[in-house]
């Protein structure tokens, strides 16, 4: 039988989304405690491009070319010495943050979660970092209360949308930032829309929020810790519009730190930066707890993930033109 081709998406230099190639790799091979897996969904996300564009803490050492791809569901095609609990057709899911963009790669066999039969992997894979980060904001991070008044920036992202509607079983109260199209599709998932362009979200509540989810970083989270209410929890996790302004990842960092020190004020609010990787190397037991929750839920079509889109690799540096454009109303997946 002929051997399988390997093909890989590439970071052949930082910066714009004309550093990516598509190039033949060779086939990986499962060492010691490895599986190899034949790569069915990849997500494709608004953290790649700050990869691509060496904006990202967790890859700042990488040098290119290496190869993209945050998360991946896969087939297993062979075992590595050593391996137990899986078999050879048995399917998979991890976190990777980089190299799953391929059309096979190897994992190591302790880190992997299995994906029930029957799942759609283009929707599983949007689970393993999007919703994971929200259940993990949501239930790990702030703790939400039913009852609770949140608000969630970006809702019509990946992240948002997740956000919206798991905060909706949780029985919160909800308020959605996002762009004027987006409106009906937030008030579907469950939240009051508020139009960020037009509208000042500052001013929706007079007591304020409970909790606020903030990956944009408008203002360096300024004005979102001001629209808490006294005792109330800023959970910040991303700054894209600092990406987009083209700021160094110097200043962003100062946000990150700033929101320490913001919590000494009389205000007795609260804020604090969740990283999913981080969490994972603190708790990684919570990481495949949430993920298996997660595809139980997907399981029983308690949750309904977005695909915008199943695109194919030549796709992939126009999917980073429309990521970093905005407008997307669901998750690209490769
Ligand atoms: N810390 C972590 O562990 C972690 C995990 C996952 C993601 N992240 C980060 O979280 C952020 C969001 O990720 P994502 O995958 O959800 O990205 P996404 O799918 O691109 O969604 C971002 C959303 O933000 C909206 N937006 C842009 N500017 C806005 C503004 N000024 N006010 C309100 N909404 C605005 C966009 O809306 P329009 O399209 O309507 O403009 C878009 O829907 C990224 O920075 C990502 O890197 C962090």
């Amino acid at each position: 039988m002929r051997e399988p081709r390997n093909r890989v998406v590439q970071v052949r230099r930082f910066g714009g989304p004309d550093g990516l190639e598509v190039v033949d790799a060779p086939l990986p091979m499962a060492g010691p405690g490895e599986v190899r897996v034949r790569v069915l969904a990849s997500g494709l996300e608004y953290t790649d491009v700050l990869i691509r564009r060496h904006l990202y803490p967790q890859t700042m050492r990488l040098r290119p070319p290496f190869v993209l791809g945050y998360d991946v569901v896969g087939e297993i095609d062979q075992l590595g010495d050593g391996v137990s609990g899986f078999q050879v057709g048995d399917r998979v899911a991890d976190m990777t943050v980089v190299g799953s963009h391929a059309a096979y790669r190897t994992l190591r066999a302790d880190r992997l979660t299995p994906v029930p039969a029957g799942l759609d992997a283009a929707e599983a894979a949007t689970l393993i970092l999007s919703w994971t980060t929200a259940y993990q904001l949501l239930h790990r991070a702030a703790r939400v209360q039913p009852g609770q008044r949140v608000l969630v920036h970006g809702a019509a992202g990946a992240v948002g949308q997740a956000l919206v509607s798991l905060g909706r079983r949780a029985g919160l109260e909800l308020w959605g930032t996002a762009r004027r199209e987006h409106a009906a599709l937030i008030r579907e998932l469950g939240a009051t829309p508020i139009d960020y362009q037009r509208e000042d979200f500052t001013r929706v509540l007079r007591d304020g929020f409970d909790v606020v989810f903030d990956g944009i970083a408008e203002d360096g989270y300024r004005r979102s810790f001001g629209a808490l209410k006294r005792g109330g929890l800023l959970c910040a996790y991303g700054y894209s519009a600092g990406v987009q302004a083209k700021r160094r990842m110097l200043t962003m960092l100062m946000w990150i730190a700033r929101l320490y020190l913001w919590g000494w004020l009389p205000s007795g609010k609260r804020a604090r930066f969740y990283s999913i990787n981080v969490m994972r190397a603190r708790h990684p037991a919570w990481f495949r707890q949430d993920l298996e929750q997660l595809f139980g839920l997907l399981a029983t079509r308690a949750i309904r993930p977005r695909v915008a889109e199943r695109i194919s690799f030549d796709e992939v540096a126009e999917a980073h033109r429309r990521l970093e454009a905005g407008g997307l109303g669901g998750k690209l997946v490769l």
